[in-house]
């Protein structure tokens, strides 16, 4: 079931009426299902079930505190990329001891802050990255947990910004230079080998590409053990997509059964070789546990006849949701209490940002009037965590909703908290 729904004309959030969070917050405000988050959590986790493996939740999708703590008390790890995101994860009270550290340009402070409070793994990206993580390691006493981030070269099919997996992308060691990488890593002395890792992009549709990428590590591991190289861990990386609910997009494959048809891969495999080998499964899932569990909603501030195009301007800009403009995404938008009697019309939904790339939806078609509310929906990945104060514009305040109950978990910021870092020359 959607955890947005109309109840009596008018867009809830649980059994919460979006114009009430307006009302008591705001807008543009991020507002979050916490019953639709523990359900997709509930979708990787139900998968998982008796067997060793870890969910690792890329949190660049969506930081917020209240998230974390909340897949943290479900048993979620977490995928970071930079020494704020770990302590972000402390500071929810996740465990570093199932955190996975991505990124092609960890620095050494990033890579001491990471030993010091002992996470599960570097998922290393290149030879230079090793040899740092080597020297920073030795110097603090320690041995780093390492996997390597292979490039298997399979074609995503998804948008060039987000497809991760081919050999054009700056990520990963290349495939065939895999084996080489993994003989440099077992050869440093403060380093342990301990895993293999990919993330091929984002918003993928369809499981094929993933599966193919996972056979591809399987026989990367094979050939390692027969080099006395011996993988305890194998990180499929993320990147299961959600129905955006644009026309002409084919619904995302159900994360159950991508997950059944990916143990079912490995279960045979690890049969097919006698020992029935114990290797551990890490997911790093972002979008498809995050997106569908909030909206972004926002107040019409004008609508403004043009002579090609109709603008609706809203509240939100594209510094409060990157997305449309920055990959094209389309996203839907829904009107909070639909004016069913109206005729609707076509608009350019726009914010008030100074740019022409300033739009959250184009040609869509609303039946609107100034002060109305709009939510646009799915908008729970990828929405906050990139939002930015361009134009002084403070970011927008983040709201759960559970059941009626609606919980402030970050408040809108004041314009003087953007210029209270500056300082003018004496
Ligand atoms: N692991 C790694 C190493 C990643 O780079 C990413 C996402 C993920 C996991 C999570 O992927 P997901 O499950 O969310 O697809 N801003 C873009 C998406 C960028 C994805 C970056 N990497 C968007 O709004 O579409």
């Amino acid at each position: 079931m959607s955890h947005f729904s109309y109840q009596d004309g008018v867009l809830h959030a649980e059994s919460t009426p979006l114009s009430r969070v307006a009302e008591e917050f705001g807008t543009p405000t991020y507002v979050y299902s916490k019953s639709a988050l523990l359900e997709n959590f509930a979708a990787y986790a139900d998968a998982c079930r008796g067997r060793d493996a870890l969910v690792c939740y890329a949190m660049k999708a969506n930081s917020n505190l209240a998230i974390l703590d909340l897949l943290a008390r479900e048993g979620a790890g977490f995928d970071i990329v930079s020494g704020g995101e770990l302590l972000r994860v402390i500071a929810a009270g996740g465990d570093p001891g199932k955190v996975i550290f991505s990124g092609v340009g960890k620095t050494v402070a990033e890579m001491r802050l990471a030993l010091e409070h002992g996470i599960l793994c570097f998922n290393v990206e290149s030879i230079p990255e090793l040899h740092r993580l080597n020297e920073v390691a030795g110097s603090m006493g320690k041995r780093a947990p390492v996997s390597l981030r292979v490039n298997p070269n399979v074609d995503a099919k998804t948008h060039p910004y987000i497809a991760t997996g081919l050999k054009a992308n700056k990520f990963g060691v290349a495939f065939d230079d895999a084996l080489a990488t993994y003989r440099t890593a077992a050869s440093l002395p403060n380093l342990d080998v301990v895993g293999i890792d990919c993330h091929i992009g984002s918003q993928l549709l369809d499981d094929a590409p993933l599966l193919e990428a996972l056979d591809k590590l399987i026989e990367l591991i094979d050939t390692l053990d027969t080099e006395g190289i011996h993988i305890h861990h194998l990180d499929i990386g993320g990147g299961i997509g959600v129905d955006y609910g644009a026309a002409g997009d084919a619904p995302p494959v159900p994360v159950g059964d991508y997950l059944g048809r990916l143990f079912a891969r490995i279960d045979a495999w690890r049969a097919a070789r006698h020992e029935g080998r114990a290797v551990k499964v890490i997911f790093e899932p972002g979008r498809s546990i995050v997106a569908s569990t909030g909206v972004l909603l926002t107040r019409v501030e004008f609508l403004k006849p043009g002579v090609e195009k109709n603008f609706c301007i809203i509240d939100a800009a594209m510094n409060d949701m990157m997305r449309p403009t920055l990959y094209g995404a389309w996203m839907d938008m829904k009107a909070v209490a639909p004016r069913t009697g109206d005729v609707p019309e076509l608009y350019d939904v726009v914010g008030p940002v100074c740019e022409s790339g300033d739009w959250l939806a184009r040609e869509r078609a609303l039946a609107v009037q100034p002060g109305d509310l709009l939510a646009m929906m799915s908008a729970g990945a990828y929405g906050m965590t990139m939002a930015s104060n361009y134009n002084t514009r403070g970011r927008a305040a983040e709201v759960i909703v559970d059941g009626e109950q609606m919980h402030l978990v970050r408040r809108r910021e004041e314009p003087a908290e953007l210029y209270a870092l500056e300082s003018m020359l004496k």
